[in-house]
């Protein structure tokens, strides 16, 4: 309730400082689809604005998106531009169409154009080198957002708890299916996992086995296609058809018999809505599968609402936003940044500086969010963060 209260009266003020900033400000943005998408945009604040609308940072933000393609990051990049634009900042946003060369060339760019601090949500954590490198000789501040970049120029790194999306997966399936009181009963289960570029798939998938594991172990849960490493099940990109056709195929293989499928963890939406669509059309059984995912997309959630997919682990990219700023201010105005830091941010989040590293025994501190899992019976919780609406048809929007 203090998480959402806070987040309701940030939003608060970062609209009415937008709105103060509307008459007095001239605004250059130019946008094109994700084709190494550039919005720049000019804050026009004055000396004085700051007393006006509390904003009062001043220096240029690059701010690195993957890609349009995948719901969450077009919700990441405006919220990150708009928080940042309300605090006075001049702010440059890219999207890289999951291109890791692109998005080097995006973050070289913005370095040419003088960003005073980088916020870069990586396609592919180790393909950054060139940029990352570049950024530490121009003495300019990387943040790893959401995804962490193994380069030691990255000097903070604010996510969510990665693991725990996938313990929260993992568990909904257990309670789902009531496996402690399982007895001899068995259930099958497939299994897929994210884009092995990307550094937080693992964690997810790893989070999730650890719970499911033992399951296995015991011969209650069983994976009737025998795919169960990370390699295997990994999708490449996140993308939404490569998880469809693997689900066909396995599909195809193991249950055109009549055999009974129980649950398919998914590890994000995207891959999840290939999954549904590949059950929907290529699942002969008549029982309703349990399907995880992550994030929150609209599809997905309706999805959720007409029982197709059973649950959603929902990240609040605004207050993944909030954490960004207040982060960045701190370095920006060379603050110390410590635990006690967690605590002041405005969102619920925890410090860490043990579990990620940027290279070997060389320990990222981050900044890490709560994750928490949506249902069917919880959705209202989605539109009280007043980041959703929920239409007559029960069906849930995405404010932005
Ligand atoms: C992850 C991110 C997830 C999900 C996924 C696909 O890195 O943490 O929230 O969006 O990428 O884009």
């Amino acid at each position: 309730m203090k998480r959402k209260l806070i987040s309701a009266l940030l939003c608060g003020a970062m609209a009415a400082t937008m709105l103060a900033g509307c008459g007095s400000s001239s605004s250059d943005s130019s946008s094109t689809a994700d084709s190494g998408s550039t919005t720049t945009s000019e804050s026009g604040t004055t000396a004085d604005s700051g007393s006006a609308g509390g904003a009062t940072g001043t220096g240029k933000i690059g701010i690195s998106m993957p890609t349009q393609s995948l719901e969450r990051w077009n919700r990441d990049g405006s919220y990150l531009d708009e928080q940042f634009q309300a605090a006075g900042y001049e702010t440059i946003v890219t999207y890289s169409d999951n291109d890791s060369s692109r998005q080097v060339n995006d973050i070289q760019n913005m370095l040419a154009e003088d960003v005073d601090l980088l916020i870069v949500a990586a396609i592919d954590g180790e393909a950054l080198n060139t940029a990352m490198n570049e950024a530490a000789d121009a003495g300019v501040s990387v943040i790893a957002y959401d995804r962490l970049i193994l380069n030691d120029a990255v000097s903070y790194y604010v996510s969510f708890d990665n693991y725990s999306v996938g313990t929260l997966q993992g568990q909904y399936i257990v309670d789902a299916l009531d496996l402690e009181n399982a007895g001899d009963k068995t259930y099958n289960i497939e299994l897929t996992a994210g884009d092995p570029a990307d550094n937080n798939a693992p964690y997810f998938f790893n989070g999730a086995m650890d719970v499911l594991q033992p399951y296995i172990d015991a011969g209650t849960l069983v994976v009737p296609s025998g795919q169960t490493d990370f390699d295997t099940v990994a999708t490449a990109q996140w993308s939404t058809d490569t998880a469809l056709e693997r689900a066909q195929n396995i599909l195809g293989s193991y249950y055109a018999d009549g055999t009974q499928l129980d649950a398919w963890l998914c590890s994000n939406d995207s891959t999840a809505l290939g999954v549904s669509q590949a059950l929907t059309s290529d699942y002969a059984g008549s029982n309703t599968v349990i399907v995880t995912g992550q994030d929150g997309d609209e599809a997905n959630l309706k999805n959720i609402v007409d029982g197709i997919q059973s649950m959603t682990v929902y990240k609040n990219v605004s207050d993944e936003a909030v954490a960004t700023l207040a982060l960045s201010e701190a370095i920006l105005n060379g603050e110390t940044i410590d635990a006690s830091m967690a605590d002041n941010l405005g969102v619920e989040c925890s410090y860490d500086d043990t579990s990620y590293e940027t290279s070997d025994g060389n320990p990222c501190p981050s900044f890490l969010l709560v994750p928490t899992v949506i249902t069917a019976d919880n959705l209202q919780d989605l539109v009280d963060t007043g980041l959703y609406t929920m239409g007559d048809d029960g069906y849930l929007s995405a404010v932005q």
